[in-house]
């Protein structure tokens, strides 16, 4: 059972991927596991908004999430990481977010803690990150998550562009080793 699950709400192995891996990398040296969502490589239906989820708690489709939302279930930390989208979130995160309704409805997310990294490609003065970062808050409000870390990079538009900030990427991952450890 980890106590740490990282969603990456990018397909590609690019910036988020990357950030993703390092923190698990650490954690693992500090002992701490971790488990990694991939949303958008996994085979998850759109919710539909039956609502049956709201009176039993199952979700009517058979599909990955049963198995994320057991490990959403068992964690204590979900570290959300998510490339910015027209100034929203990543459309594979608020997919999982949906699937999340069943937890939701029986209170299993309330008082997990939260940590939102957000990348994006336009510089901080261009709103980079700014509308990611204010929907992932929404999620953790409406759900009775706790938000106990926020970070965000700017300026990553090719798939590796995060390298380019190491010190960032070290000083971050320390961060949240304080957060989780
Ligand atoms: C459809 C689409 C919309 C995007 N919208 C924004 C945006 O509004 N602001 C921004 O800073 N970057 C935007 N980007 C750029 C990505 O956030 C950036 O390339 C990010 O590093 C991608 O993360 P990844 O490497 O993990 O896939 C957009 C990218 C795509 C594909």
């Amino acid at each position: 059972m980890a106590r740490v699950v990282i969603i990456i709400g990018s397909r590609r192995e690019g910036n988020s991927y990357i950030l993703g891996n390092r923190i698990k990398d650490k954690l693992a040296s500090n002992r701490i596991s971790t488990d990694i969502i991939i949303p958008g490589n996994q085979k998850i239906y759109l919710c539909t908004g039956c609502m049956d989820c709201d009176r039993n708690g199952v979700c009517d489709f058979n599909d990955d999430m049963e198995d994320n939302i057991k490990k959403v279930k068992d964690a204590e930390y979900l570290i959300f990481i998510t490339p910015t989208r027209w100034n929203l979130l990543s459309g594979d995160i608020k997919i999982f977010m949906d699937r999340l309704n069943p937890l939701y409805s029986q209170k299993g997310l309330q008082n997990k803690k939260m940590i939102n990294l957000i990348i994006g490609s336009k510089k901080k003065n261009e709103y980079s990150t700014e509308g990611a970062k204010t929907s992932l808050g929404a999620f953790a409000e409406s759900s009775g998550m706790k938000v106990a870390y926020i970070a965000d990079f700017d300026e990553c538009l090719d798939f590796k562009d995060i390298l380019k900030q190491e010190s960032k990427i070290d000083q971050v991952i320390d961060e949240i080793i304080k957060c989780v450890g």
